[in-house]
Formats: C-alpha cells, structure tokens, sequence
C-alpha cells in the first residue's frame, strides 16, 4: 500500500516548534510598553472592587497598537481577583462586528447569563427586562466590552448606550459599566452629545510603536514560537522596521515573521531571513487591507464598494492639462452608485454632506485620495482615485454582505 500522503508532511523540517504563538490571535502573556496603560485601566475598573460602579471608559488607537489584547488582559487578571474574593462580578467581550444592533447586543448578553435558553423570537422588552432583573438580583458589577464599537450602526449607537446606562438608574447595588475600543478616529465625532460624554467619561489613547519598541516586542515572542535561533536578527530587523513605516501596528510586524517563516518552510530553508519577510511583504499587505475593509463600518463599506465598483470600468477624464486620466471618478457618480447599493442591501442613505464625511475618512485611512477638479472639469467636484486593486475590494466587501 502506498504510504499515507501526511507522512512527509509531519516528518518535514519546521522552523516553528509552536507556530499558533506568533498568530496575531494569540494573547501574550507579557505585554511590553502597555504597562502604562494597563495600569490606568486597572485604576479604571478597579472600583468593582469594592462592589461600586467603574466609570465607562472609551479606549482608541490605531490598527494593532495593542487596544484588545490589553482589555482582555486587564479583565482577565480583574476577574481573578474578584474570583479570590467572592466578588460579584461579570464580564462579556463582544465584538461589535457580529452585532451591530441594540438588540443584537443586549441579546447576546441574556443569551450569555442564561445559556442553556433560547431566547430567539422574544420581544426587545422581554429580553431587556431579562437583562435588568439578572443583574439586579444578583446584585451584580457588570462591564460589557464593546470592541470594535464603530461597528455598530449608526442610528442604534446612542440607543444602545442611553439603554445600558439608563439600567444604572433601577439598580440599587450592582451596576452595569461599558468599555469601548475603537480605532476609527471619526467615531467619536459622530456621536450623539449626551452619548458621548456617557460613554467617554475615562479615555485613553494606545500610541504606535515604533520600530524598537516593535524589535523589542518580536524578539520577546520568537523564541515562543520559532526554534532555537533560526530568526536572523535581520528577519526581526526588518519585519520592524516595515511596520513602522507604515503604521507602527504589532500585528503587521508579528504576521511579517508568521509568513516569512511559512515561506522558509515551503522552501525547505532551515533560517528566517530578511529576504523571506521581504516576500512575505505583499501577503501580509493584502491580509492586512482585508481586515481593515472588513473593520471598516458599514457606510463606509458601501462607499468603498461604490467607488471600486465604479472603478471597474472608468471612464476617461479630460484634466485640466489637457490629459486624459482614465482612473479618476466624479464624486457624483460615486454617489448614485451609493445610493444603488445602499437600496440593494437594505441600508439607509445618508445625505451628501455625510457622503463627503466619509469619503474624507477614507482617504484618511489610505484607501483612495482626492483632488479638487479645477475649472473645465464639469464645474468644481471631487475626483476621486481608489489606491487599491478594485477588483479585489469589491470581492471583499460583496462576500462581507452576502454572509
Ligand atoms: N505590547 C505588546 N506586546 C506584545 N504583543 C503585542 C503588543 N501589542 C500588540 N501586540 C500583538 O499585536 C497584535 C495586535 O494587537 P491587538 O489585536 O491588541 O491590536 P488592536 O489595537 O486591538 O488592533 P485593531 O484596532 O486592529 O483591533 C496581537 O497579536 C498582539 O498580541
Ligand atoms: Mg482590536
């Protein structure tokens, strides 16, 4: 019989003895240049050590400066301790990308204090009296974590947090206490007045590493997950330094390494090197944009998706020169193409001063840029050129919808 096709497979050299340790889903145990800040969420949360109400606390920062796995950190050494002493206290993480609403929120949350009930089909009331009267008579300090906040839609955000902070006002002991991430930098300006001095009573902003700090943070985690010195110093150098440039985000610089090392693998090389995370650059590019489209919020994705749609077939645009540019669009184009999507999957359209809200956001983010078209361009409007592979954004953010 021929042999088992796995054989050669599990016999292969590695350059990894623990490959999951440089995931970016991995939570490190140590978390080099956070202690400040996970000191001050500590001091933040700690009033529910002495069964009082901590303030909401809203945290921001760009992609991969730590914001998640720093909460998940602090929460979980916060329930420890709480656990030692008998401390009424109950934690959810949720991320707001797989509920959007109010009541996908507070749903899960009943769903999480009564697993083995289903409650599919109950009215909003229902469950949200289900949530008070659990926290009340268990006399409870819970703190919900709201990652990726922007997340939820627009017109529930205010909803959603008047409702959780409102649960304070019935409870005589216990209390119910948010903590928001974030990494979009025009949400908060979005919000709701009353909203936003409710949910950002305590704030703090995560800064970008730089490239030591980054160094520093990758050699503390390669021996974890890579072999006894197959990492060239100019591997970590390197895979530092290019996520510094572009946005001083940790999980680049980790998924850098993860792929370089996949490569060494593929390619039977006993080292990682500097030349294996150079070609592992345009992979973890393109994993990185996916994930930033998919973070984005749902307005955005549809702009984003009218434009690389729009993109698709452009038309030819006579420039002020005298130049033909052929992979501009019009702003007003872009627009009717927005509105088209927004009906086909059901989303409200904002107006178009919103529009250029967003069209702003996402030449801050890097996905397009602009130009004010001068005069002889069909009056002044804004040219818009997408910085990606259309193609590829519209697949993504169709599959994102459809799911
Ligand atoms: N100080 C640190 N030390 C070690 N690893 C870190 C540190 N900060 C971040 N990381 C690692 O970088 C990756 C990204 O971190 P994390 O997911 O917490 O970022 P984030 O700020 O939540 O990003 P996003 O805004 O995209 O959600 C994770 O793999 C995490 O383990
Ligand atoms: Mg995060």
């Amino acid at each position: 019989m021929a042999e088992n096709i796995f054989y050669e497979l599990l016999n292969q050299d590695s350059v990894f003895i623990d490959k999951t340790k440089i995931s970016p889903h991995y939570t490190p145990v140590s978390l080099p240049f956070r202690n400040q800040e996970i000191k001050t969420l500590s001091i933040w949360l700690s009033p529910v050590l002495k069964k009082a109400k901590p303030h909401n606390i809203f945290i921001y920062g760009k992609v991969g400066t730590g914001k998640t796995t720093v909460v998940k950190h602090v929460i979980d050494n916060l329930l420890s301790c709480s656990k030692e002493h008998s401390l009424p206290l109950y934690t959810i993480y949720i991320n707001c990308r797989n509920f959007q609403t109010k009541n996908a929120v507070l749903f899960y949350c009943v769903q999480h204090f009564f697993p083995n009930k289903n409650f599919v089909g109950y009215s909003k009331s229902f469950i949200y009296d289900k949530f008070l009267t659990y926290i009340k008579e268990k006399e409870l300090n819970f703190i919900v974590v709201l990652d990726e906040v922007d997340k939820i839609k627009e017109r529930e955000i205010d909803d959603l947090i008047y409702s959780l902070t409102r649960t304070n006002d019935e409870l005589v002991f216990g209390s119910v206490s948010v903590v928001g991430i974030s990494n979009n930098l025009f949400f908060k300006s979005k919000l709701d007045l009353r909203t936003k001095s409710s949910l950002c009573q305590q704030e703090a902003v995560f800064p970008p590493y730089d490239a030591e700090q980054l160094k520093e943070i990758l050699k503390q985690r390669v021996p974890l997950a890579f072999k006894a010195e197959v990492v060239d110093v100019s591997a970590i150098n390197a895979a530092a330094a290019l996520s510094a440039k572009e946005s001083g985000d940790a999980r680049t610089a980790v998924m850098l390494l993860l792929r370089a090392g996949e490569l060494a693998d593929l390619n039977k090389e006993k080292r990682v090197t500097d030349q294996d995370v150079l070609k592992a650059k345009a992979k973890v590019e393109s994993e990185i944009i996916k994930s930033m489209v998919l973070t984005l919020p749902v307005q955005l994705q549809l702009v984003l998706l009218a434009i690389s749609e729009k993109s698709l077939s452009p038309k030819a645009i006579l420039k002020i020169t005298g130049q033909l540019d052929s992979n501009v669009l019009y702003s007003g184009e872009v627009y009717e193409k927005y509105e088209e999507l927004c009906k086909k999957y059901s989303e409200k359209v904002v107006s178009t001063r919103w529009f250029r809200e967003y069209i702003n956001e996402l030449e801050t983010y890097g996905f397009i840029t602009t130009t004010v078209s001068g005069k002889g361009v069909k009056g002044n409007t804004t040219l818009i050129k997408l910085g990606f592979d259309a193609k590829n954004l519209a697949n993504m953010i169709v599959k994102e919808f459809s799911e």
